[in-house]
């Protein structure tokens, strides 16, 4: 068995980071770990420059209103960005169209704004190769539709939609078009104007490069969100009433600086290394992964025929194992992390039949994986089919003896 852990849920969270990330947050937050924007002293105003120059970068690298920094507002992953602009911009009597291949993250809060705040909500589903038809959302417009809210990338099957398409189709209906950018943010080039995104909400500690706990939403200049949480904000302290202008709008509370300085070293580090690159490279893997488990016998892999327009996230079964056991398996055995189950994403695994077989497994590659890794997940997988098979056959002889 493998010595090290040979880590492939890199869908989950990213891992490990890279050096100079850990380098840099460890540096930032001995140095300048004062609360940023609440007083006068240099070290606070230096703390604040670092948040304010990551709000600048970061709505660049999204395509955002790049004259409106203050549109982008941290908090503490994607989760949370959503819990902002979900109930911030939808209301009674509101129609908000979603997809069978949301996370959790998604599905709960539109759930809960229909069951507990009378909206209502329309789930669309992704064809059989896992995309979402731009036309399948435009037929789901009704007169009271207020948003769309969709991910860029499946968490599960590792599909990326079109969005600058589904985006027009927002755009001309006059709909507010949200995307939860977890599993792409740092992966895939991201454009909010070209792809007319109107609220994009990011996480940090995926291919972002950054730190748990830190997350947040870039916000379009036209487009208005209710304040939805309140608390301190360092300036207008006499005010009884929470702010209306950006970014305090929507941040609350003493932020997540060394977040923040994780997320600003992870820039550095895509930018010398290129988001393209690193996807090329884990798009060659996912290849040789997919290639080698379709020839094991019994494996069945799901809406990955093609992998353009998709990640290096990996979904497949074994005939006659619980994934739950082959997860397991490749866990004790091999040293292989995997993340089996539902991945917080119930409505896609219903939709691929999956759901009462409890889930399936995901394989997902990240930058730091190379070509002995993918050969060790094959190799896994091949010793489990093998022992699979073999139970099946001693099942078959002694229901035959018997
Ligand atoms: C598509 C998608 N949305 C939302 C989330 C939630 O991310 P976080 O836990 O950072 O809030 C995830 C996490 O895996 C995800 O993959």
């Amino acid at each position: 068995m493998e010595e090290r852990l040979i880590y492939f849920d890199n869908a989950a969270t990213v891992w490990p980071k890279p050096e100079s990330v850990y380098r840099f947050m460890d540096q930032f937050f001995r140095t300048h770990g004062v609360n940023p924007g609440r007083s006068g002293y240099d070290l606070a105003i230096e703390a604040g420059t670092l948040l304010d120059k990551t709000r600048k970068r970061l709505t660049k690298f999204f395509g955002g209103d790049e004259e409106a920094p203050e549109r982008l507002v941290f908090g503490y992953n994607v989760s949370d960005a959503l819990n902002l602009a979900i109930p911030g911009l939808i209301g009674r009597g509101d129609h908000v169209i979603t997809t069978n291949l949301e996370h959790n993250s998604v599905i709960r809060p539109v759930n809960h704004m229909v069951r507990d705040h009378g909206a209502e909500a329309t789930f669309v589903p992704c064809n059989r190769q896992g995309f979402i038809e731009p036309d399948a959302i435009r037929q789901a417009i009704r007169r009271n539709t207020r948003v769309v809210i969709m991910n860029h990338g499946s968490n599960v099957i590792g599909t990326v939609q079109p969005l600058q398409e589904i985006g027009t189709v927002c755009r001309e209906h006059g709909i507010t078009f949200v995307v939860d950018t977890a599993q792409t943010a740092g992966v895939i080039p991201i454009h909010m104007r070209e792809m007319n995104i109107d609220v994009l909400a990011f996480t940090g500690h995926k291919a972002l490069m950054g730190s748990m706990g830190i997350g947040g939403l870039c916000v379009g200049k036209h487009v208005a969100i209710r304040q939805v949480r309140s608390g301190g904000t360092g300036v207008r302290s006499a005010d009884l009433y929470h702010l209306e202008e950006y970014p305090w709008r929507l941040e609350y509370g003493t932020p997540n600086l060394p977040g923040i300085a994780s997320l600003w070293a992870g820039q550095d580090w895509l930018d010398e290394h290129g988001i393209e690159n690193i996807h090329r490279q884990e798009m060659a893997l996912a290849r040789k992964l997919v290639d080698g488990l379709q020839k094991i016998e019994g494996v069945k892999l799901y809406c990955c025929d093609s992998l353009d327009d998709h990640l290096s996230t990996i979904l497949m079964n074994l005939e006659g194992v619980d994934p739950g056991d082959v997860g397991v398996m490749l866990d004790v055995d091999h040293n292989i992390a995997t993340r089996t189950g539902l991945h917080c994403a119930p409505l896609v695994h219903k939709q691929l039949g999956t759901e009462s077989t409890h889930g399936g497994v995901r394989f997902s590659i990240g930058a730091f994986n190379t070509e002995e890794d993918v050969a060790a997940a094959i190799a896994a997988i091949e010793d489990i089919a093998e022992w699979a098979h073999e139970r099946q056959s001693k099942k078959q002889v002694a229901r035959m003896t018997s």
